[in-house]
């Protein structure tokens, strides 16, 4: 039997796809891109902005013609938005056999494996399972790597957050940690397999705790797991970027440096109808922090335009801070009303149109910043880590550096992803840096 997974939204629902991945394989399906060969089309899908929902359905709905031709096969839907809208979505959606939300993926062998169920209307009760469950963390578990070179590892699951914009908490329940010890036996599993980049993931990941362990010193004991070069996390939270957390970041040399730190606005009387807990100010000296040790320390930020109640003059302190923090990256999203949210009770004043707009604004200033950013790199030798040929020219191969800017090369001689090596970074084409490698 064969499987196929399509997954939406962020990294934490491509690490559990990678989980459902596994346990499908430990019953001897085995994964296919191809949805027409597949016994089971899973969708691991996004409530985040309403769009992530828009695209899942459409796509979803595009499964009808391999139930047609193949009533056996099985629609499973996942993720947020199946704890999001539940049963509705069966009804708006006929074709989906199977409705499962993120606490719940363990009962997935089982439903789909042992028990002979043919969906009807009347055993629909057991055909949705979107409770959370507070005990589970998948302990023991490990997902199916990402890549032989660089992998995923959730530690955290949930957000006791409640940003007032935000579904996330609604739809992964409230915020759990995953033991040290069981993350440490996931990156040391992997490592073993010849992963040496390893990114820590979870809605708010520098606020890690378990028993004695911090974020701080779980990215330590990461860092002593043989064969781990690299250490990224995502998404952290402004709040939680603690000095002894900063201190970890500027001095092991195995965490990379490069951070996301998300901004969501540079008006603080946004970030305060937001709920975001922290300050410009606060993330100003953060940033300050960072860049102050090494300026081309990379930096990567959310930025959301148009949102309930942003005045011009609130929106105009964003790219205010843009300009002034120089953000080598930044996901800029329009805001997106999400039913059930605190924000989404309070009427938009904005247009569509007023949204794109402050978002068009946004973007074009931040391709500047990136390309400024990028031209800064230029003449520097730099450790890439390899990850593939390029699509575009098959004889050029793409790697990233360590502040996580992708380099064009030519390699010389064999070369295999996962090689790390030092390129002089000699070009820049458009956006893209293209280094030439080095002897040592
Ligand atoms: N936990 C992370 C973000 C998770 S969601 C954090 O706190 O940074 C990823 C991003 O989606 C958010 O940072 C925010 O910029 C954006 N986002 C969340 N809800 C949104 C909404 N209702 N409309 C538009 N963007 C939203
Ligand atoms: Fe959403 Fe805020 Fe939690 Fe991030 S911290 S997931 S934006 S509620
Ligand atoms: Fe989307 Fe869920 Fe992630 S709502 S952003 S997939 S946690």
């Amino acid at each position: 039997m064969q499987y196929h997974i399509a997954t939406y939204g962020c990294q934490m629902n491509e690490y559990d796809s990678l989980l459902i991945a596994k346990m499908m394989e430990s019953q001897g399906c085995t994964a296919t891109d191809d949805p027409a060969q597949a016994d089971f089309l899973i969708f691991n899908t996004c409530s985040v902005r309403e769009k992530a929902e828009e695209t899942a359905i459409a796509r979803i709905s595009k499964m009808k013609c391999y139930k047609e031709a193949n009533p056996n096969v099985r629609i499973v839907v996942v993720g947020c938005m199946a704890k999001n809208l539940g049963e509705s979505l069966m009804k708006k959606r006929r074709i989906i056999d199977f409705v499962i939300g993120p606490d719940q993926y363990n009962k997935i062998p089982e439903i789909l494996f042992s028990r002979p169920v043919i969906p009807t209307k009347g055993n629909r009760k057991y055909r949705v399972l979107t409770d959370f469950d507070s005990e589970e963390n998948y302990l023991g578990q490990s997902a199916k790597l990402l890549s032989p070179f660089s992998t995923h590892v959730t530690i955290q699951r949930g957000c006791n957050k409640h940003c007032s914009y935000c579904i996330v908490p609604y739809v992964r329940g409230p915020e759990k940690y995953r033991e040290t010890a069981d993350v440490l036996r996931e990156i040391k599993e992997a490592a073993d397999k010849g992963v040496s980049e390893i990114t820590l993931l979870g809605q708010t990941v520098n606020a890690y705790k378990s028993g004695n362990d911090t974020f701080a010193t779980l990215l330590n004991k990461v860092s002593e797991i043989s064969g781990i070069q690299r250490i990224r996390f995502v998404s952290p939270h402004p709040k939680y970027y603690t000095p002894d957390l900063i201190e970890v970041l500027l001095g092991n040399a195995k965490v990379a440096t490069s951070a996301h730190i998300p901004l969501q606005s540079g008006s603080d009387a946004m970030l305060k109808k937001m709920r975001r807990q922290h300050t410009v100010d606060e993330f100003l000296r953060i940033v300050e922090k960072l860049r102050g040790a090494n300026p081309l320390y990379g930096l990567s930020t959310d930025i959301i335009s148009g949102f309930v109640g942003e005045t011009e003059a609130d929106f105009e302190k964003t790219l205010e801070m843009v300009r002034e923090i120089q953000f080598d990256s930044a996901f800029m999203f329009i805001y997106s009303p999400r039913e059930g949210t605190e924000s989404a009770k309070e009427q938009e004043i904005l247009s569509a149109e007023q949204k794109w707009e402050r978002q068009a604004r946004l973007v074009e200033l931040q391709n500047e910043i990136t390309l400024q950013r990028n031209q800064l790199m230029l003449g520097r030798n730099e450790e890439i880590l390899v990850e593939r040929p390029s699509s575009k020219n098959p004889e050029e191969w793409v790697g990233k550096t360590n502040n996580f800017k992708k380099v064009v090369f030519k390699p010389v001689g064999e070369i295999h992803p996962g090689d790390y090596l030092v390129c002089n970074i000699d070009d820049i084409r458009g956006w893209t840096l293209r280094g030439t490698p080095i002897a040592q």
